[in-house]
């Protein structure tokens, strides 16, 4: 029996969240989901996530397990809309615990930061069934810390390492990011069969319709990893050049305050409304 993976494009951040299940099965998985946020208004809508709620319901599936590839920061996650709606476990790497130190400091955040938000932290090797099949988790850090990778049956959902490979690879500038551990985790992910398919994260064509799967062999004619021609030092200095051009993600500090949460949105305050922070500060000159 195969696996079967349903994929679905959130337009407005360019993301790809999954539904994994077996074809005669009645487990499934979800990958990534994202809540829909306006930056603008402080809006938050359940459209998205709506989508593969319904996609789970018609298919009559049982959710077992919500996998973020790693605490986003250009979009806040639906995990903990998707649970109380479904039910199912929410899944991160247990690097989950460094990105939350961080944010925690920089944003000046009361939260525990010991990943106990998240219901199974995952290292490298660990496996967790789906009906007869499994996944099994990969580390593959470099956009951060926690970037984890879930292999299952011929399929890696690979979160920000590899983009389609005619736009890249993933920017490494957030905090615990590093171009060279991001090239280790790219030959890792090389290392797989060459038809073993690629599931990306995000996908952002100029000129083509959003492409959700690439396998191993076109992995390894990406235009980054191509570049740097097997040379650590040279993918490096190609990856932190790009890097310096890039803006801040526009959603980086709403997204991380859900995110390494776990989805879960910050406490009322003393008149009965939610807010996020932003720091804030001023340059001379
Ligand atoms: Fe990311």
């Amino acid at each position: 029996m195969s696996i079967h993976i349903e994929s679905f494009y959130h337009k407005d951040t360019s993301t790809w969240s999954y539904v994994v299940h077996d074809e005669d099965g009645y487990d499934c998985a979800v990958v990534d989901p994202v809540l829909d946020f306006d930056l603008s208004s402080g809006v938050a809508r359940y459209d998205s996530a709506l989508k593969l709620i319904e996609y789970i319901k018609q298919n009559k599936l049982h959710l077992q397990w919500i996998l973020e590839t790693h605490a986003h920061a250009d979009h806040l996650t639906a995990a903990q809309f998707i649970k109380q709606q479904l039910g199912g476990q929410i899944v991160i790497g247990a690097g989950i615990k460094d990105v939350q130190k961080h944010f925690a400091e920089h944003l000046n955040l009361d939260i525990t930061t010991d990943g106990s938000q998240f219901d199974t932290l995952l290292s490298a090797g660990d496996r967790i069934s789906l009906g007869n099949h499994e996944f099994i988790a990969h580390p593959t850090p470099g956009h951060t810390d926690d970037s984890m990778s879930y292999e299952i049956d011929g399929n890696v959902f690979i979160g920000d390492t590899f983009f389609h490979p005619d736009t890249g690879t993933a920017r490494c500038d957030f905090p615990g990011g590093s171009a060279k551990k991001l090239f280790k985790s790219l030959n890792f992910l090389t290392s797989f069969p060459d038809d073993y398919n690629l599931w990306l994260c995000h996908d952002y064509p100029s000129e083509r319709e959003p492409i959700a799967k690439t396998t191993v062999s076109e992995q390894k004619h990406n235009i980054h990893f191509k570049q740097s021609e097997g040379q650590v030092d040279a993918y490096a200095e190609l990856r932190e050049k790009r890097d310096s051009t890039l803006a801040v993600p526009k959603l980086i500090f709403p997204s991380i305050q859900v995110n390494i949460r776990a989805g879960q949105f910050p406490s009322d305050e003393s008149n009965g409304r939610k807010y996020l922070k932003l720091p804030f500060s001023v340059t001379e000159g």
